[in-house]
């Protein structure tokens, strides 16, 4: 982390865990464990829960998230849900081109170039997800994967527009099965990735963004990954679904 250049931000991906009926009171208890944060802590929970999220977090801390958006502004997309209604609800994040995503749902590296096209343009914030798959990381090519899917997600898009876009560098082998890639691993990624966007902008840039590191993060483990010097936060699953495991980390942010 580096206090001084880029914001350190504390992210929880809820996936499709909780309920909406549960989803006050949890965002409340989280509000009320990380009341003192130095860092910005965000909840991103499925879309069904996003209003009482958003209501459970006014005059709190606490910012709200989706984990997903479609790339079209409106029209015939049945099921989807369009980066304006996220922003009329109030929410401020929008997870885009999560692994999960792009396993299971067939994203690709051009459809979240468009989401986060469209994310910006009605003003959200995206957390932009890329990183290797296990063959990937075994075959030697990890710098070239997690290098390609960053320009290709950032083609076209601004320089002005980092100062409201967070990447989340998550290795998809550490994604859910309590490997965590090791801290030096993590910190070498995350150095790719602001390698690239000095190369794609400029120095400035690279130096301002804020790259998170994810996959398995946990009370435990936080605070060795969150030391690393271009390691700026972290995108946590299964530790964000209990608050004070998810204290824990954002405690350790500081
Ligand atoms: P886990 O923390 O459960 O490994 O999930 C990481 C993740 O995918 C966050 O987006």
């Amino acid at each position: 982390m580096n206090y001084e250049k880029r914001k350190t931000v504390i992210a929880g991906n809820w996936k499709m865990n909780k309920l909406p009926s549960e989803t006050y009171d949890y965002i409340k208890e989280v509000a009320s464990k990380t009341e003192n944060a130095k860092c910005e802590v965000v909840a991103c929970v499925p879309f069904v829960n996003l209003c009482a999220a958003v209501e459970a977090a006014k005059g709190t801390h606490v910012k709200i998230g989706a984990e997903n958006l479609h790339f079209m502004p409106s029209g015939a997309f049945t099921g989807e849900v369009s980066a304006a209604m996220l922003k009329d609800l109030g929410v401020e994040y929008v997870i885009i081109g999560h692994s999960e995503r792009r396993q299971y749902f067939a994203e690709t590296d051009v459809t979240v170039n468009k989401k986060i096209a469209a994310a910006l343009e009605a003003g959200l914030k995206p957390i932009v997800c890329v990183g290797e798959l296990l063959e990937q990381r075994e075959q030697g090519i990890t710098k070239e994967i997690v290098s390609m899917q960053t320009k290709i997600a950032f083609a076209g898009i601004d320089k002005s527009a980092f100062s409201s876009i967070v990447i989340a560098y998550e290795p998809v082998w550490a994604i859910g099965t309590g490997k965590t890639a090791t801290s030096d691993q993590a910190e070498e990624v995350c150095k790719i990735i602001r390698d690239v966007l000095c190369e794609l902008y400029d120095e400035e840039t690279a130096e301002g963004t804020t790259i998170q590191y994810g996959g398995s993060m946990n009370a435990k483990n936080a605070k060795e990954l969150l030391e690393k010097y271009d390691v700026d936060g972290g995108l946590i699953g299964g530790a964000s679904l209990r608050s004070d495991d998810f204290a824990t980390i954002v405690k350790a942010a500081e």
